[in-house]
């Protein structure tokens, strides 16, 4: 059977690596990776290929940033005649960036089946464009592979069938588990001058977040304060690096430093490859992001997580995991970081089937679905019909 899978942002290649490995093991299975080029950047994309170990892709759209229209449309446009030559048997999208869910449509509309791998998560905040981007994927896909079971409860809240649903796990928590021993010997915390298990990590690219400058600003300040008790390293997704650099020095007793951490005051740094920014988290006493998948290594690896945002459509990471939804009110960031300092680290907390196996159950579960779809040629000729 012939499966081709797409990637494009960062957060995909942590997602695809595992299953990618998974597929390579089944003689029965010809695995295609077309990758979008939504992230481009060496950092961004790059580096997860060969930290990842994933094989170069088989084609390159080479999509690049834009709006959402150009960028969503552009992938369709590109992507169209790639799977009409290649006609797979599924193709496989992860999570909720713009190439997913114009992967989606352009592959549904060709008649080819569909695998959404992490579907069914739900903010229930449609400013959020990765919500809408999980609605239409879900809502057109036929294999919904879901890391936790409010998702599937979502899911059928949707309307969606209940034999389409497969709780499966997660795979980014596979890709923490199968480099683990190759993050435990990063030396990005002694490179950076920080101490074990007494510095902070930030992460914020969300448009919410990080396109207002007053409220960016406001960050800024809380992060900073946080700061003055604790070493906080901020790795600058390249959005948020602009718009930093667009604040032009207006926000009052902001401390931004750029080199080593091991004084007081935010330090900004490069995007961090996979590894390194593992390792980082792991040894952390507080992460701040306004990222998903953050919020799921972070429980994982016990570290406590707190959420600069309104809402999570990842709840499992709450009611099993180390994370807390704090809004991006400063005086509330402040006192929620000041109350996790005072209290003993979490231990590592496993949300159901958080288990580094996911990627096994996805292909598994794709193998035995696609055999008994009636006339699978192996090269999806049934797809012409
Ligand atoms: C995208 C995803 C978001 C995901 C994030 C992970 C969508 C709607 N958003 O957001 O869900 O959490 O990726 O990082 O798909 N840029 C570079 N170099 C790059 C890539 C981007 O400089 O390699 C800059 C460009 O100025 C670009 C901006 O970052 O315009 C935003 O990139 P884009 O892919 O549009 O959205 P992200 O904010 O990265």
């Amino acid at each position: 059977m012939k499966i081709v899978s797409v990637v494009g942002a960062r957060p995909n290649f942590v997602k695809i690596s595992p299953l990618l490995a998974e597929m390579r093991r089944h003689p029965d299975v010809c695995s295609l990776l077309v990758n979008t080029g939504q992230h481009y950047d060496a950092n961004m994309a790059d580096q997860f290929f060969q930290e990842l170990q994933i094989p170069q892709a088989d084609v390159s759209l080479e999509v690049g940033s834009g709006s959402h229209a150009y960028q969503t449309a552009e992938v369709m446009r590109r992507l169209e005649p790639v799977l009409d030559r290649l006609r797979p048997d599924a193709l496989v999208v992860v999570g909720d960036v713009n190439s997913t869910l114009a992967a989606t449509v352009t592959a549904v509309k060709l008649r080819i089946p569909v695998a959404h791998v992490e579907a069914g998560l739900r903010s229930f905040d449609r400013a959020m464009p990765e919500e809408i981007n999980r609605l239409l994927t879900d809502a057109i896909s036929d294999y919904l592979f879901v890391t936790e079971e409010g998702a599937r409860q979502n899911l059928l809240r949707e309307g969606v069938a209940d034999d389409k649903i497969f709780f499966v796990g997660n795979v980014m928590i596979d890709s923490l588990e199968r480099y683990r021993s190759s993050w435990e010997h990063s030396r990005i915390r002694a490179q950076l001058g920080l101490p074990e298990s007494a510095y902070g990590v930030v992460t914020l690219h969300r448009p919410s977040n990080v396109d207002d400058p007053i409220v960016l600003g406001d960050l800024l300040k809380a992060l900073s304060e946080v700061a003055r008790q604790l070493p906080v390293v901020f790795p600058c997704h390249p959005r948020t690096r602009t718009r930093i650099a667009q604040l032009n020095g207006s926000v009052s007793g902001l401390e931004l430093r750029s080199d080593r951490a091991d004084t007081p005051g935010l330090c900004c740094v490069d995007p961090l490859g996979y590894l390194d920014f593992m390792a980082l988290v792991a040894s952390a006493r507080i992460v701040f992001t306004d990222s998903g998948g953050l919020q799921e290594e972070a429980a994982v690896l016990g570290v406590p997580c707190l959420t600069l945002r309104e809402n999570t459509e990842r709840p499992v990471t709450v009611t099993h995991g180390t994370n807390r939804v704090v809004g991006t009110s400063p005086a509330r960031i402040v006192q929620e970081a000041i109350r996790v300092l005072q209290t003993p680290a979490p231990s590592p907390s496993r949300p159901p089937l958080w288990d580094g196996n996911a990627s096994e159950r996805i292909v598994a579960i794709l193998r035995d679905r696609l055999r008994r779809v009636p006339g699978l040629t192996g090269d999806g000729q049934r797809n012409h019909t």
